[in-house]
This record gives C-alpha cells, sequence and structure tokens, in this order.
C-alpha cells in the first residue's frame, strides 16, 4: 500500500484523523508542519514572522519532494495551504492516495477561535479571514484530491471509519499479509 495523505483546511482534524487512521492501520504518520518546524528548529509562527509566508511555502514543497525519496505506506498530514501550490498537485499524488477532509467555517472558527499558533488567523476578524480562504481553496482542495469525507458533525472514529471504507481497507487482507 502507498502513503495515504490528508489534505483540508485548518482544524479540519487532519492531525488528529491522520493519528488515530495510523492506529488503526497501523501505519506510522508524519507531519509536514512537524517536519519543518524539527528542522528549522523554530515554530510555523516564527518562520512566518521571521522569514514570511513566501518562504515557508517553499520550505513545504522542498518538505515534499524529499517525502517522495523517502515515505512509503505512511499516513502524511499536510499543512492546510500546501496544495494551494499548482506544483505541489502532482507531487502528493506521486506520494499517493489524497483524501480530502471537507469542514464547513462554522465547525473551523469553533475549533480555532483560540488558536494562537496559526499565523494566517491571528487577525481582528478571524471568522471573515476563514471564510474568504475557505472559498478561494474549497475547489483547489477537490482538484488535488481523490476521496472526500465531509467532517462536520462526525467523531473522529466516524471519520476514520468512513476512511477505511474509502480506500477498502480490509483487516482480514491485511493480517495476512
Ligand atoms: C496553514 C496551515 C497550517 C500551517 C500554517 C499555514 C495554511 O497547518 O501549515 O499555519 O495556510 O492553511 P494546519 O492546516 O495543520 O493548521
Amino acid at each position: 500500500m502507498s502513503n495515504l495523505i490528508l489534505i483540508g483546511f485548518m482544524g479540519s482534524g487532519k492531525t488528529t484523523v491522520g493519528i488515530q487512521l495510523s492506529y488503526r492501520l497501523r501505519m506510522t504518520m508524519v507531519d509536514t508542519d512537524k517536519i519543518i518546524e524539527r528542522e528549522q528548529n523554530c515554530t510555523i509562527r516564527e518562520i512566518f514572522e521571521r522569514d514570511g509566508e513566501e518562504t515557508f511555502r517553499k520550505l513545504e514543497t522542498g518538505c515534499l519532494k524529499s517525502l517522495l525519496k523517502n515515505s512509503k505506506d505512511q499516513i502524511i498530514s499536510v499543512g492546510g495551504g500546501l496544495p494551494m501550490r499548482e506544483e505541489n498537485h502532482s507531487l502528493l499524488k506521486k506520494l499517493g492516495t489524497v483524501i480530502y477532509l471537507r469542514v464547513t467555517k462554522e465547525t473551523v472558527y469553533e475549533r480555532l477561535k483560540n488558536d494562537s499558533t496559526r499565523p494566517l488567523l491571528q487577525g481582528e476578524e478571524p471568522m471573515s479571514k476563514i471564510e474568504e480562504l475557505l472559498k478561494v481553496r474549497a475547489p483547489i482542495y477537490e482538484k488535488a484530491s481523490q476521496l472526500h469525507v465531509d467532517v462536520d458533525g462526525k467523531t473522529f472514529d466516524e471519520i476514520v471509519d468512513e476512511i477505511e471504507i474509502l480506500i477498502g481497507y480490509d483487516e482480514r487482507e491485511w493480517a495476512s499479509v
């Protein structure tokens, strides 16, 4: 089995779903934000403040390229803005099956209203920023993915169940490998 890649807006649950999916499928999980923070030895917020968003976006593409060389049979959760770069689409598809976690602006707002780690949502009016970004990004997430799950109102367990069905995971088949 090749990699499973989770894409979607900030707050769609990519990290939590990725961790639970990795337990269920007994696959390891990596997260592009975490890889970049480790390699740069600072937080995403610091990278945005110090070097600007464009530098961060280049680091994301570099991270995808090195995953392409090294990653196999992993769950890969990627930052919410990563699919916005056209050149990343072909890298994502080469890496494996891309699954889009689709979320509404209301859920994002509820989940992230007290968050201080996402530089793009630190302004005066986070709800209008979420709305504005989501409007632009939603069609791009659709285009960059092969599968999608609507996450609103669902538990993480239910989302993982749905993903298992979507990818045709079969425990017996897996156990006999
Ligand atoms: C971003 C999403 C964040 C992180 C950075 C930028 C975005 O990741 O990469 O703050 O542009 O949507 P999460 O989607 O994991 O929050």
